[in-house]
């Protein structure tokens, strides 16, 4: 090949290389699922183009050594040497990016060093064609410069950029104190508009503390809002084989304490303490090989992290989603759903829309019978996923339970109602009681207004807990003798209920009581 000729091949294959670095190395804390999935799809379809130039070059490099009799030149032996590395790196990079997608620290290193390794090998040639021809004018020389240099500025751009500083808003107070025992401290560092009324918020794990958590469980956060702790619980969206990160995805409720703060002040920068990951609404793919999802509005983000984390392992879970929303517009994760339902095979989301438009082609009204029976088929077999607002997971409880399905077959996580203020207990009536904790062998004298997850803890016994709110059923232990006052009751199963299980953290004594703790 000429010499002008190899030289613009060489400008286009740095060009590809210095497109796709720019498109895997570009923090975009407001991107949308829309916008993400178009930069996959561009950073693909480069890739491909880079690799048959790579291969179309290389053909001729070997075409060109194989004339040579003359001993190979350093700079020519060095040329050919980086050119074959880059073969083992392109396939590592391919088989990454298609089997294991949830490696995104592997993809970035391998693709820093294709882009390195292609800059490397164009500015060699590109150097010692200008020291051959100083006085070239020629097109491709100067485009071969031109791109050189506009990819090494890139580069570095890209790899020195940091991400978006802090702009935190006035509430927004960020959390300087050391983490609690068994918490964690979390940065925002990107924040992604999924509806009209809601975002996922990414927050990066510190490299001290790993979170490691199942598809499914939630955190319960430390909000620090106007200078007041607000503690509230958000399930994770994320897969748990991202371990650099954790998503989730606050939907506002109308005049919503901490939603509203989170949709519209929450900032890149903000930092909030976090307790370990909780719950029992996990996803395990060695005991479910079918499973039913039913979800409603926000409900539908502990099913998104067993979805990806579904993708990420390559698991044929069978998965079948029924969603219900008000409009078209409250669909979250449209995008992320339609992307999965591609890739999973044996993944199909239907969508139901409360109050649909007339353009809408789609399923309309609520959780009935013939809905069920048309979308899911066979009910003995799978395991019921159910997450969302009261209303919705009661209507699915009562359907499940009139087709006889068996309750250790149904799992579900409630987001909760505002629970009911705490019982006045006037004086007279009851003004302190005897706690007895059986386990761990101590008794103390609690007042009825102290919750029994508080009385424990002020007596250094350890309980788990996820919401302190009744919601979330983590803190589920077994009333062995007395009786107890509940301020919400969600988070306990309704044969938990005949067993005599209570929610400590929001169950205050009436009278002397004894519990499994
Ligand atoms: C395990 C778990 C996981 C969760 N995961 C998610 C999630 O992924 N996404 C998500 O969006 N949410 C999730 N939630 C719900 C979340 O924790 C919050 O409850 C939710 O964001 C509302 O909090 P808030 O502070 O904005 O609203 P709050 O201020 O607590 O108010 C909630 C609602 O009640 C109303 N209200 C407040 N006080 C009163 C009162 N005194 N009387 C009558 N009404 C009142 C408000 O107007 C508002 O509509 C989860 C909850 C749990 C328990
Ligand atoms: S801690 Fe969530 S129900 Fe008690």
């Amino acid at each position: 090949m000429q010499p002008p000729f190899t030289l613009a091949l060489g400008g286009i294959f740095i060009l590809l290389a210095a497109a796709n670095s720019y498109l895997m190395l570009r923090r975009s804390p407001d991107s949308s699922p829309a916008a993400r999935a178009w930069r996959v799809r561009a950073h693909r379809f480069i890739g491909y183009l880079f690799i048959l130039l790579y291969c179309t070059m290389t053909y001729f490099m070997v075409l060109r050594l194989k004339g040579l009799s003359d001993e190979l030149s350093p700079r020519i032996l060095l040329h050919a040497s980086l050119a074959l590395i880059l073969f083992p790196l392109l396939v590592a990079k391919v088989v990454v990016a298609r089997y294991y997608k949830g490696q995104t620290a592997t993809l970035r290193i391998l693709g820093s060093l294709v882009g390195g390794i292609s800059f490397l090998l164009v500015t060699m040639s590109v150097g010692a064609y200008l020291l051959r021809s100083a006085s070239s004018a020629s097109v491709s020389g100067t485009l071969s410069v031109t791109v050189t240099i506009v990819f090494a500025v890139v580069l570095v751009d890209l790899l020195w950029r940091r991400p978006r500083s802090a702009n935190a808003s006035p509430a927004a107070v960020v959390v300087r104190e050391a983490p609690k025992r068994n918490s964690v401290i979390l940065q925002l560092t990107r924040v992604e508009r999924q509806t009209h009324d809601a975002k996922t918020l990414r927050f990066v794990i510190p490299q001290e503390h790993r979170i490691s958590f199942r598809a499914g469980q939630f955190l319960t956060f430390n909000w620090i809002i106007d200078g007041q702790t607000v503690p509230r619980c958000y399930s994770i969206c994320s897969s748990p084989t991202q371990t650099g990160y954790i998503e989730i995805t606050p939907k506002q409720a109308a005049k919503g304490h901490v939603s509203v703060f989170l949709n519209q002040k929450a900032s890149i920068g903000l930092t909030v303490e976090a307790s370990q990951p909780a719950g029992q609404f996990c996803f395990d793919e060695k005991e479910h090989r079918r499973i039913v999802m039913i979800a409603g509005g926000s409900g539908i983000t502990p099913f998104l992290s067993m979805l990806r984390y579904m993708e990420d392992r390559c698991l044929s879970t069978e998965v079948t989603l029924l969603y219900f929303v008000r409009t078209r517009n409250d669909i979250i994760f449209e995008t992320d759903l339609n992307l999965l339902q591609a890739r999973l095979h044996r993944f199909h989301v239907v969508t139901v829309l409360s109050d649909p438009d007339p353009q809408w082609l789609g399923l309309s009204g609520h959780l009935t019978r013939e809905l069920f029976e048309a979308n899911v088929g066979d009910v003995f077999s799978p395991t019921f996923f159910v997450c969302g607002p009261p209303g919705m997971m009661k209507a699915a409880r009562e359907l499940l339970e009139s087709m006889k399905v068996n309750p250790s077959r149904i799992k579900q996580e409630s987001f909760g109602v505002v629970p009911a203020p705490a019982p006045i207990v006037p004086n007279s009536v009851i003004e302190m009681a005897r706690v007895e904790f059986a386990r761990s062998k101590q008794t103390r004298m609690a007042s009825s207004s102290a919750t029994l997850l508080e009385t424990a803890e002020a007596s250094g016994i350890q309980m788990p807990y996820g919401c302190r709110q009744g919601q979330c059923g983590t803190c589920v232990t077994k009333l062995l003798a007395g009786q107890v006052q509940m301020d919400a009751e969600d988070g306990l199963t309704a044969s938990q209920k005949a067993q005599g299980y209570i929610l400590p953290c929001v169950s205050h004594a009436k009278g002397d009581v004894k519990i499994d703790a």
